[in-house]
């Protein structure tokens, strides 16, 4: 098992994370256990860098918490004056008027990269989630392509109750898995999702007691494992085109990643 390595060590753990790599899987921990794993600017900014910096061999990504929380979302301090040491605190910013909206545009984008690269089509994200994950949180968890909930996972989308939207790539997930209505509900109460609920919403693929969690994701790990990779990429690449597509065009879409995959295939066995 290998580390980021020297320096990229302290940066993620200053950032509140920790990256392991075994082989094709990467397992990426939330690791503030003492603050409930709640993440900062600059945790989103480790983690977009994990997504930049993957090696090529990894094609299954694990996103954890440390301790009893999955993650209890953005760390409050951001919002208070003086924010964070060492990061950019936007209170303080609008408050003073020196953050104009394309600055705040960009910042957020910059935010949001953290999350977006876990649907890349070369790895399958899989969120273990136990205890809550709460706004921000429960966005990282929405941004994986498969969930494993331990039963006493609670989901929560908080944002609008603190006056605010749900803005690191969270909303689409969410409206795509239990429909806008749903997802409205859900928003606009900020109320919390149990395990079981999350279940029946599609919020999880699977549903164990807690102390099965690691076994769970390991024995799904090992089944991704057994599909080989460039099938799996291709395969969730034509999926996630799929609810912006007509039938004509997915049918379309279909025959242009079979064709490629034939060729690949064809090609492997003349080289024997
Ligand atoms: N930010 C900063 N500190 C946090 C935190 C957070 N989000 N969540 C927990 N902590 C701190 C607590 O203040 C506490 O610190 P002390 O030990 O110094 O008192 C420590 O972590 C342990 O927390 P609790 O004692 O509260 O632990 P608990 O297990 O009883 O409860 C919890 C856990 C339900 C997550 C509760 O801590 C909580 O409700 N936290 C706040 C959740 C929240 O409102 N998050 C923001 C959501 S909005 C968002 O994420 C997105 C956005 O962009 C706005």
């Amino acid at each position: 098992m290998a580390g980021a390595g020297g320096s990229a060590d302290g940066d993620l753990e200053a950032a509140g994370l920790r990256l392991s790599v075994t082989g094709e899987v990467a397992t990426v921990t939330l690791a503030r256990p003492e603050r409930r794993n709640a993440m900062t600017g600059r945790t989103w900014e480790a983690l977009a860098h994990v997504g930049q910096t993957l090696p090529e061999s990894v094609r299954i990504v694990i996103v954890t918490g440390e301790g009893s929380s999955f993650s209890s979302g953005i760390d409050l301090n951001m919002f208070r004056p003086g924010g964070i040491e060492g990061e950019v605190s936007l209170t303080d910013r609008i408050a003073d008027g020196s953050a104009d909206d394309a600055e705040l545009d960009a910042l957020i984008a910059h935010y949001q990269e953290g999350f977006r690269w876990l649907r890349r089509p070369d790895v399958v994200s899989v969120a273990a989630v136990r205890g809550h994950a709460i706004g921000a949180g429960f966005q990282l968890a929405l941004s994986c392509d498969l969930r494993i909930l331990a039963d006493d996972a609670q989901l929560c989308m908080k944002e609008p109750a603190l006056g605010l939207v749900p803005d690191l790539t969270g909303t689409k997930p969410l409206v795509d898995l239990v429909g806008p209505n749903r997802a409205m509900e859900l928003c606009l109460t900020a109320r919390t999702v149990s395990a079981a609920e999350a279940r029946e919403l599609r919020l999880a693929e699977l549903v164990v007691e807690s102390g099965q969690l690691e076994g769970a994701v390991d024995d799904l790990v090992a089944a991704l494992l057994a599909v080989p990779r460039e099938a799996a990429a291709a395969t969730k690449e034509l999926l996630q085109g799929a609810p912006g597509r007509t039938l004509e065009e997915q049918s379309a879409a279909e025959r242009r990643a079979q064709a490629a995959r034939l060729r690949a295939l064809a090609a492997q066995d003349a080289r024997g």
